[in-house]
């Protein structure tokens, strides 16, 4: 495809997507979310009116995705507080619904921090409960406006590796408007510069074995008119070597101190190709996903999920059977390997982007320095 080709978009922009939001009923406070394992076939969502129910959420991956689930966190443990529950449990419940998403304990403690701290300064309930509703809505904010600042670093970034160009993208996952207060991350940035006119492609990775890329970010493209093709995550390697992948943009679960990424599983093994085929492999994510207390990536404690999963080609909800169907593709009882997460280390990768700014090359000093900066401001 020629650079001429560059698609201008057209037309006026979707509504935004409602992903989460707390609602007051005459029953009493509730999270409602959309709920993901039923897209891209149905906008159904789901109500929450405890944490167990929240956790339920969180382990079927009905919300999903490292900001979103900071978020989501947050507002658990607020609702616990609203309605009277123990916090110390809720929180407790909230952090170990899922191990590799630093964002959720951030999130999980930050707002139960929030809690204890007026309910030692005097607080009744009922104002504790409005603290903490105050400061997971603030966090939703937060991870809003660093959604708008990684879209403008990471266009910035695009434009200094790759100048006066259109560009087509990879990427892995669902990283956009589905697992955050704004836009996204990675897809934040696919989708700004979409609107810059200079996105020729986003090249969009199924991921298997829960499909996120196939059932949401293809949703997400969608619905944003940028051009995108799907393709299988084995196919990504024949794609590199016809030369028509410019940049690599992932999101992240959890960046160590040095600087590895734990990202969905799939996202290493672009990053070898990348390296191999002197393609940017760019990982974009907020300052909230950078967990300076675990040394290194190995470290990292990688979700291991159900073999159903990868015996059984289904989608994990109410997504309409194609004309495959759903079926169990493998013999009765074989064993699987079947981790959510991969650990890319930092000499594969060529930059990270923050809201905080971007790190390249990335290095354990140059990440502390980051977050020392962040935790400035
Ligand atoms: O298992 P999931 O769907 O929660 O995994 C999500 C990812 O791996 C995303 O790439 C990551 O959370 C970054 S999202 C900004």
């Amino acid at each position: 495809m020629a650079d001429q080709d560059v698609q201008t978009p057209v037309g006026g922009e979707p509504p935004a997507l409602s992903v989460l939001r707390w609602d007051e009923l005459p029953e009493g406070p509730v999270l409602v979310l959309l709920d993901q394992t039923r897209l891209p076939a149905e906008e159904v969502e789901l109500v929450c009116t405890d944490v167990p129910a929240l956790v339920r959420a969180i382990r079927t991956l009905a919300v999903r995705g490292a900001p979103l689930l900071g978020i989501v966190g947050g507002y658990g443990v607020a609702l616990a507080a609203a309605r009277g529950y123990d916090v110390a449990e809720a929180a407790g419940l909230l952090e170990g619904a899922r191990p590799t998403a630093v964002n959720l304990g951030y999130g999980v403690r930050r707002v139960a921090t929030a809690y204890w701290a007026a309910a030692e300064k005097g607080a009744g309930v009922t104002e504790a409960a409005t603290v903490a509703l105050a400061e997971a809505q603030a966090l939703h904010r937060e991870d809003a406006r660093a959604s708008v600042r990684m879209a403008e670093y990471g266009t910035a970034l695009l434009e200094e590796l790759l100048p006066g160009r259109g560009y087509q993208l990879l990427t892995h996952c669902n990283t956009g408007a589905l697992v955050s207060g704004g836009e996204g991350t990675a897809f934040a940035v696919a989708l700004r510069v979409h609107r810059q006119g200079r996105l020729r492609r986003l090249w969009v990775d199924e991921t298997r074995p829960l499909l996120q890329g196939a059932r949401l970010t293809a949703y997400e493209a969608a619905r944003s008119g940028m051009a995108y093709s799907l393709l299988t995550d084995s196919a990504a390697g024949s794609l590199f070597a016809a030369g028509e992948v410019d940049a690599v943009l992932i999101g992240a679960d959890r960046i160590a101190a040095d600087g590895s990424v734990a990202n969905k599983v799939g996202s290493y093994p672009l990053a070898v190709l990348a390296k191999y085929h002197h393609v940017p492999f760019i990982v974009v994510a907020p300052t909230t996903t950078v967990d300076m207390e675990t040394a290194e990536g190995t470290l990292i404690i990688v979700e291991q999920r159900s073999g159903q999963e990868v015996t059984e080609v289904t989608s994990p909800g109410g997504v309409s059977e194609g004309a495959g169907g759903g079926k169990v593709v493998a013999p009765l009882g074989a064993p699987v390997y079947n981790p959510a997460f991969d650990i890319t280390p930092s000499e594969l990768i060529t930059a990270i982007v923050t809201e905080e700014g971007v790190i390249s090359p990335v290095t354990g000093v140059g990440l502390a320095e980051l977050c020392a900066r962040s935790s400035q401001v």
